[in-house]
C-alpha cells in the first residue's frame, strides 16, 4: 500500500510543488484547498486526489478528515500574508485573517489528522511556517505575528508529541517567488507585487521548498529535523537581499 501525505495549499505555489515532489516519491497525495479545480488538475497529473477544505473553518476540516483513512505525512503549506501596512495603520481584520489562516489554520487540521497520523508505523508533520516566524520587518507585523505563532505551535507540538512516532518538523522559507503570495498580500497589485523580487537573482521557487520537504520526510523516521531555515543565497538575512547578478548559470 503506498503511503499517504496530506498537503494542504496544495492548489497554488509550495503545496503544489510539494505535492508534485512527494508524488514522485511514491505518495499517495492528497491535495487539500478550497479552489477544487486546480487542485483536480494537478491530481490527474500527478495521480493523487483532490480534496476541498477551508482549514479555517473546523467543521470543513473535520468533514475532509473523515475522508482520510490513514496519513503518513502532513504537509500545513495553507497559509500566507495580507497587507504590509504598518502596526500604527494596519487593518485588524486582515490581522485576523492571516491568525485564522495560517495558525488556526494549521491548529484545526493538525488536530483533525493526528489520529491517523499517529496509527501508523510513524507519521510526520511538516509546517510551512517563514523566517518572519523568527525575525520581524517593518510592514510585516500582522504576518510576522501569525508565523510567530505558527512556529510555537510547531515546537510545542513537538514537545506534546514526545514519545510518540510523530515526528514535526518546520521548514522555514525565506524569500519564494510564487505566483500569488505577493499578489495576494498586495491584494492584486502586480507592480508591487513584482517589486518584492525585483532584481533578486534567482529568489527560491516553490520547487526549491518542495525539495527541502521531502528531503526532510526522506530521512529516516528516527531522524527529526526541527527546524530547516532556507533562503536564495541573494538573501543572507530578512533585511539583506542582494540585487543584481549573482552568478552564471
Ligand atoms: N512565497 C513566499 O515568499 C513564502 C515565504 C515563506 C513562507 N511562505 C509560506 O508558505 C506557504 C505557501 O505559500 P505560497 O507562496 O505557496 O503561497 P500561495 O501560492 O498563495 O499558496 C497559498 C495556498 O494556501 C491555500 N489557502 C489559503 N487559504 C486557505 C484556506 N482558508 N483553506 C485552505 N487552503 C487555503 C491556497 O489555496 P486556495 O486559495 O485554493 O484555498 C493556496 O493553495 C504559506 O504558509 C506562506 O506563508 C511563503
Amino acid at each position: 500500500m503506498a503511503r499517504v501525505a496530506v498537503v494542504t495549499g496544495a492548489s497554488s505555489g509550495i503545496g503544489a510543488a510539494t505535492a508534485a515532489r512527494l508524488a514522485k516519491d511514491g505518495y499517495h497525495v492528497v491535495l487539500a484547498a478550497r479552489r477544487v479545480d486546480r487542485l483536480d488538475a494537478l491530481a490527474e497529473r500527478i495521480g493523487g486526489r483532490a480534496a476541498r477544505v477551508d482549514v479555517t473553518d473546523p467543521s470543513s476540516v473535520r468533514e475532509f478528515a473523515q475522508g482520510i483513512e490513514s496519513c503518513d505525512v502532513l504537509v500545513n503549506s495553507a497559509g500566507g500574508a495580507l497587507g504590509a501596512d504598518p502596526v500604527a495603520t494596519g487593518e485588524p481584520s486582515d490581522w485576523a485573517a492571516m491568525f485564522s489562516v495560517n495558525v488556526l489554520g494549521t491548529l484545526h487540521v493538525v488536530q483533525s489528522l493526528l489520529p491517523q497520523l499517529a496509527a501508523g508505523g510513524g507519521g510526520t508533520v511538516v509546517n510551512i511556517t517563514s523566517t518572519a516566524a523568527f525575525v520581524n520587518y517593518e510592514g510585516g507585523a500582522g504576518y510576522s505575528a501569525a508565523k510567530h505563532a505558527q512556529h510555537a505551535l510547531t515546537e510545542t507540538l513537538r514537545l506534546e508529541l514526545c514519545g510518540k512516532p510523530v515526528r514535526v518538523i518546520e521548514i522555514a522559507p525565506g524569500m519564494v517567488r510564487t505566483d500569488e503570495f505577493s499578489l495576494n498580500r498586495f491584494r492584486g497589485d502586480a507592480e508591487r507585487a513584482a517589486a518584492v523580487y525585483a532584481d533578486v537573482d534567482r529568489p527560491l521557487s516553490a520547487e526549491d521548498v518542495a525539495e527541502c520537504v521531502a528531503l526532510a520526510v526522506g530521512l529516516p523516521q528516527h531522524v527529526n529535523v526541527d527546524q530547516l531555515v532556507v533562503r536564495p543565497l541573494a538573501q543572507a538575512a530578512q533585511h539583506k537581499v542582494f540585487r543584481g547578478p549573482l552568478f552564471e548559470r
